[in-house]
């Protein structure tokens, strides 16, 4: 069931997401070679408790961790652990915060360090993906809008776009109806309607899209061993362009002017 959210439930909305993105670019900040993922799942969870949420994705469905941190071929759903993090590694990191009873639900990929200008290229075009398909995700245009403007770009270039996994509506439940899928064919599926709120998450991997579950059943990897990229926000749709609840005052015009 597709829920429309009212005024001062986007409102709670808008705080989940203002506390989720202040603690995903104190994250971002602290990456770099010789830090642990397990670091910062750790500083995830107390950041999200010193805002006053939760961290929703640990204990979700039995997943034992406050963030997901998938490096290189890991697609999503990564396990953060020990392993010091290298130089050149693409990093993607997946949160959720739950703030008041509604969710919010974000997600980045860097290339640590920097230095890997393949991976880098990957990471943009990721990001790239996630504004041409928010720039779809307008009251009156359909869910196949957004799918295929993420495919049609990732494809341009010759990256895989993953199936097997999509984005999602989103409100009290992280996951809840419409699927959002990152391929389509345009005018097809659900229409969007002014209310609706939900996340487009582009996972976007060097090679083929196909991707198998690595033996913990949660971990997402693609098939070929290629890197792969995730970007994600959550989103209002509006009459205009949507807003990003997980990113205050952000504008989709500004970045695809
Ligand atoms: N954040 C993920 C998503 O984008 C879901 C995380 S699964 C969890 O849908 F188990 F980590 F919570
Ligand atoms: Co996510
Ligand atoms: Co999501």
């Amino acid at each position: 069931m597709i829920t429309i959210k009212n005024e001062s439930q986007i409102e709670k909305m808008r705080k989940a997401g203002a506390l989720l993105h202040s603690v995903l670019e104190a994250l971002r900040k602290e990456i770099e070679p010789g830090v642990t993922t397990l670091h910062l799942d750790h500083m995830a969870e107390r950041l999200i408790r010193e805002g006053g949420g939760i961290p929703s994705s640990k204990g979700y469905e039995g997943f034992p961790f406050s963030i997901c941190a998938s490096v290189d071929d890991q697609v999503v759903h990564g396990f953060p652990d020990k392993t010091k993090l290298r130089k050149g590694q693409l990093l993607s990191v997946d949160c959720t915060c739950l703030l008041d009873g509604w969710q919010s639900d974000s997600a980045f990929s860097v290339v640590v360090g920097g230095g890997n200008a393949e991976a880098q290229k990957l990471v943009d075009a990721t990001e790239r993906c996630f504004w041409l398909g928010a720039q779809q995700a307008v009251a009156g245009n359909r869910l196949g809008d957004i799918g295929h403007a993420v495919q049609a770009y990732a494809e341009s270039l010759g990256y895989g776009v993953v199936r097997d996994l999509c984005g999602h509506g989103i409100g009290t439940e992280m996951h809840e109806d419409p699927n959002v899928p990152n391929y389509g064919n345009p005018g097809r599926g659900v229409r969007l309607q002014k209310g609706m709120t939900i996340t487009i998450e582009p996972m976007i991997s060097m090679g083929t899209w196909k991707v198998y579950c690595e033996d913990n059943n949660w971990t997402i990897v693609t098939r070929d061993g290629s890197p792969s990229s995730h970007y994600e926000h959550t989103l209002l749709i509006t009459d205009g362009e949507p807003e990003l609840l997980s990113w205050p005052g952000k504008r989709v015009s500004e970045v695809l002017k």
